[in-house]
């Protein structure tokens, strides 16, 4: 991938302008918020534009506005089939179109290259894990990659090796093994050696920063505690039993604001319940951050970036991540509020309306009631709830502007068993002419309404044979 990426830069430099185009989730901000700040350092004048998905109607677009050169990232490797009329480059870690061998032009890459090579104008040089046998859902993220070829550009961009931590973190790629694995090791040890993240291991809760421990620990549904996850009430007496204080004056206590003895105390008192490797692993910190505030951890900076790109602003994310700390980090915490609220609701709605079985899948269509993108994030969620079916992978329906977005969601036990989501939107998208792709473990789609049905029949052959 270095070698990918070294290619990549040295087209970059080429160019007189650009635009960068990027996904709309924590990892394509923080993507985009590392190739912008690369070329501005180079000096390269670019526009930054972000997208849901690529879909003809986008890239044509696109190709109206005539632009120079297009740096995907954390998108652009599912729809190389459509971007021939582009002249691009890729970073990104979503599974590769494979050649059909029809009409589509296998996407080219640097093993299609020489060194000698000019450049083709319409082939793709892509950054990306797949083509190095690696795993894109685990090894590196959109930003890592996009991080690849800013470290080539010059290594002095090392600096923004943050960023790519909180793209993986964003992806959940530090899930399986409760720590970074693979490529974002190497990325890691950049950012430990820059002193832009500090990695400690920890208790591995979301909310360690800004989150009152009580609540923290009710809505950490890993830990599965009787009487505690999932009852306030039961939290609090949790910390009470151990006579430690939920307050400081007026304010609720984080868990970096406790002692490290309480912290102790508290992570032996889980233990007696849960193993500890279940709750315990690396967290990332931010270290040049304000302590207690979302910028200080991975996964709370991340959920901030996705407050803003599930809700048409992403672009404030990316101010944040360029170094804004006036408005747009303001308007960042609003928007984190009502993602907050918006995450509550859409979990109760999605399981009001129910969970479908079929043989081999499950399904939920919302309607309009939850957003088309924050659907997959709240289907994944009920993952390990006790809510739905945990042995077979879920399919959250809802309404877009432009037809049914259907988001894909599996478990880790699901994909060692065989299941490929990516795959399944591959083909669902090959059937139906819909645009769609992602990882095995998550993946979504957008097909016309009459589709669905058709659409659940075939994913549920599909599966079947996956898992078989
Ligand atoms: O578009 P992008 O690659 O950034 O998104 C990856 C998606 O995969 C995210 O929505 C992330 O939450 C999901 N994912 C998951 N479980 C994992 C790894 C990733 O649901 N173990
Ligand atoms: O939108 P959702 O969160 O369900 O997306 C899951 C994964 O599938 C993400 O990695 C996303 O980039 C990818 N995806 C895609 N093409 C689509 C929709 C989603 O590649 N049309
Ligand atoms: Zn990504």
């Amino acid at each position: 991938m270095k070698e990918l990426a070294k290619k990549a830069a040295s087209k970059l430099k080429q160019a007189s302008e650009m635009v960068i185009v990027s996904h709309i989730d924590a990892d394509g901000i923080s993507a985009a918020g590392i190739a912008s700040q690369a070329l501005d350092h180079i000096g390269m004048e670019h526009e930054v534009k972000f997208a849901k998905k690529l879909d003809e109607a986008y890239i044509n677009e696109l190709i109206a506005s005539k632009p120079e050169l297009v740096w995907f990232t954390d998108l652009g490797s599912g729809s190389t089939d459509i971007l021939q009329d582009l002249d691009c480059i890729i970073s990104d870690h979503h599974k590769p179109v494979e050649s059909t061998g029809g009409s589509k032009k296998k996407p080219k890459t640097l093993f299609d290259f020489t060194e000698d090579d000019d450049m083709p104008v319409s082939d793709f040089l892509q950054v990306n894990p797949h083509f190095v046998g690696l795993d894109g859902s685990n090894d590196i993220s959109g930003a890592g990659t996009a991080y690849l070829v800013a470290r080539a550009l010059d290594p002095e961009l090392r600096r923004l090796s943050h960023l790519a931590i909180v793209g993986a973190v964003g992806d959940m790629q530090d899930r399986e093994l409760g720590r970074l694995q693979g490529t974002n090791r190497d990325i890691l040890a950049d950012a430990e050696h820059f002193g832009v993240i500090e990695a400690i291991e920890d208790v591995n809760f979301f909310g360690r920063e800004t989150r009152p421990v009580w609540k923290m620990l009710q809505y950490a549904s890993e830990l599965e505690i009787n009487g505690v996850t999932d009852d306030y009430r039961g939290s609090m007496d949790f910390f009470m039993e151990l006579g430690i204080n939920l307050k400081r004056g007026e304010n609720w206590r984080a868990w970096v604001d406790l002692k490290e003895s309480e912290k102790k105390e508290i992570i032996e008192a889980l233990n007696y319940y849960v193993p500890a490797e279940n709750f315990m692993g690396e967290v990332y910190l931010l270290p040049q951050e304000k302590k207690g505030t979302e910028l200080h951890e991975a996964k709370e900076f991340a959920t901030l970036l996705n407050s803003c790109g599930r809700y048409d602003a992403a672009v404030i994310g990316l101010d944040v991540c360029k170094g804004d700390r006036g408005e747009a980090l303001d308007l960042a915490y609003g928007l984190r509020k009502g993602h907050r609220k918006q995450l509550v609701d859409s979990i109760k709605i999605m399981q009001s309306v129910g969970i479908s079985q079929m043989e081999y899948i499950q399904f939920v269509h919302v309607g309009d009631m939850i957003r088309d993108t924050i659907v997959g994030t709240v289907a994944g969620m009920l993952f390990g709830s006790g809510k739905i079916d945990d042995k077979k992978p879920i399919f959250a329906l809802a309404e877009a502007d432009d037809g049914i977005k259907i988001s894909g969601r599996g478990t880790r036990q699901l994909i060692e068993a065989g299941l490929d989501l990516s795959e399944v939107m591959r083909q669902a998208v090959e059937t139906f002419h819909g645009a769609g792709g992602g990882h095995n473990i998550a993946a979504g789609a957008t097909v016309a309404p009459e589709q669905v049905n058709d659409f659940l029949e075939l994913a549920n052959e599909i599966v079947g044979r996956q898992l078989a």
